[in-house]
């Protein structure tokens, strides 16, 4: 029998934390940044993990990072759309997902689910009512992942990246 080939084909054990220092942060960004076409400064990663530690999940297999998902919460004004109050003062604690990443390696193998449904948990927990996120139109993993998880696409955002490309706005109510 050929012991690597079955190494090779059992799953990896993936742990989950959260975000405690600035150490989880960097193997973070770099996973991140392999995909991004706009790079993030250093302030915009530390203004969403001190704010919401909790809310930085990251994916490990042994000691290497492999997935990170990092999200904020925002508060509401219902009746305001666009600028116009519609009657309704209920204020709505909306979460907002940034980034996603997993590493190239170990991708379609559910963690970058595992990483969203766990945050998506946290915020559930803390009483969000709605989720948000932009996703590039042509980012097909993401646009299965998210709606896999029964996000559907609100409207699409034109020339929303720096490149030029259209994104689609997705919501999740919970
Ligand atoms: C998007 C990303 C996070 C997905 O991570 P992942 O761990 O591969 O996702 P999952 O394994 O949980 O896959 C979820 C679903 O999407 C599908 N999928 C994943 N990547 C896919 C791809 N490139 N094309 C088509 N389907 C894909 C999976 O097969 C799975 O489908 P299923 O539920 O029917 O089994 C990963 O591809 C990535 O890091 N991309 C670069 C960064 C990025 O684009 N982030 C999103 C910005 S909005």
């Amino acid at each position: 029998m050929d012991l690597s080939k079955l190494t090779a084909l059992t799953p990896p054990t993936i742990t989950f934390k959260t975000y405690a220092t600035e150490n989880d942060l960097l193997p973070a960004i770099k996973l991140i940044e392999c995909d991004l076409s706009e790079p993030y400064s250093i302030y915009t990663y530390r203004y969403f993990v001190h704010q919401w530690p909790e809310l930085c999940i990251l994916a490990h297999i042994k000691d290497e990072c492999v997935g990170v998902v990092i999200c904020k919460l925002d508060e509401h004004r219902r009746g305001y759309q666009d600028g116009y109050f519609s009657g309704d003062k209920a204020h709505l604690l909306r979460g907002y997902i940034g980034m996603v990443a997993v590493s190239k390696q170990y991708r379609k193998l559910g963690i970058g689910s595992a990483l969203v449904a766990r945050a998506l948990k946290k915020m559930k927990q803390r009483g969000v009512d709605e989720v948000a996120l932009e996703a590039e139109t042509g980012n097909l993993g993401a646009l299965k992942l998210y709606e896999g998880l029964g996000f559907i696409r609100e409207k699409r955002l034109h020339r929303y990246y720096l490149g030029g490309t259209d994104a689609f706005r997705l919501k999740l109510w919970l």
